[in-house]
């Protein structure tokens, strides 16, 4: 079969005709990256966060707190079936109005005063990320469902996330999908491939046990971090691989820390114990 793949757009930060203004707040309860400056402007393009129906909340939640932690600008939409899952998973209803919403998703990320958030109705297909003319970074899906996953890979867009995703497609920028499912049934596969042939970038819910993980934070840390690698965004506090010193540790089994790299220097652990 033909793939239809096409190249992965990279990014582009030229300025744009977004608002410029700098949060002057103080810092959020997480330290910042070392290359993040909150003189550096990331509110030129927002990136879209689409959160569906699927298990794992968390992964949203985590990702938004280091987003707007170093300052970026955010368009969220949670699908209807998000309401249900935040009443599941934590016992929380979430508003459904844009302004308490957003006061919902900082209280959740806690965040209360750094980047930039707005959040949409899902049913609101007349919102400013529903048009390929607003210009964003491009747009990650997590969790997604596998309804979601479906109705991208067959061109529907019965809401505002859909629609979105969908815009991003057309226009040849970033759609990062996050599936959450287990096990995936030939459907899921057949959708996700379509997706991938598309052009959408397919990061699962997998994490990694290389970085030595010591908690759950760690575990959905590192999903997160993969997500917005491929954005080339690194706000995520993340021990990436370096890669064998000796090939001796090879025959031992025993892997040092030395050849593990913070990617956020010494934050890792105490995110650990803010757990
Ligand atoms: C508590 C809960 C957990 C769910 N977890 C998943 C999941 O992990 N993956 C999935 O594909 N669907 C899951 N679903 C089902 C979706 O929510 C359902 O298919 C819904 O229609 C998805 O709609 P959406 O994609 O528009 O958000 C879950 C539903 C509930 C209530």
């Amino acid at each position: 079969m033909t793939s239809l793949a096409q190249p992965f757009h990279q990014p582009t930060d030229q300025p744009t005709d977004q608002p410029t203004d700098q949060p002057t707040n103080q810092l959020a309860d997480q330290p910042l990256h070392p290359s993040v400056s909150p003189s550096v402007n990331h509110a030129q393009r927002p990136l879209i966060l689409g959160v569906t129906g699927a298990s794992g909340l968390i992964y949203a939640v985590r990702a938004l707190k280091f987003l707007l932690a170093a300052d970026y600008a955010i368009e969220l939409v949670a699908s209807k079936s998000t309401y249900m899952v935040w009443q599941a998973e934590e016992n929380l209803r979430m508003p459904v109005e844009g302004l308490q919403q957003e006061q919902f998703w900082r209280q959740q990320a806690g965040v209360s005063d750094r980047g930039q958030l707005r959040c949409h109705p899902w049913g609101d297909v007349g919102a400013n990320i529903a048009s390929g003319s607003f210009r964003t970074r491009g747009m990650l899906v997590m969790p997604c469902s596998m309804s979601t996953v479906g109705k991208l890979a067959a061109g529907l867009s019965s809401d505002l996330l859909e629609r979105a995703a969908d815009v991003q497609l057309k226009e040849g920028r970033k759609l990062v999908i996050v599936p959450r499912e287990t096990p995936f049934s030939l459907i899921h596969l057949r959708n996700l491939t379509t997706l991938a042939e598309a052009g959408a970038r397919i990061v699962p819910a997998i994490p990694a046990w290389y970085h030595q993980p010591q908690s759950i934070e760690d575990l959905i840390d590192f999903v997160v971090a993969r997500a917005l690698d491929q954005f080339e965004i690194d706000c995520v506090p993340l021990k990436r691989w370096q890669g064998h010193l000796e090939t001796g540790h090879l025959e031992t089994g025993h892997l040092e820390t030395s050849q593990l790299e913070t990617s956020q220097s010494e934050t890792s652990q105490s995110e650990s114990e803010q757990g």
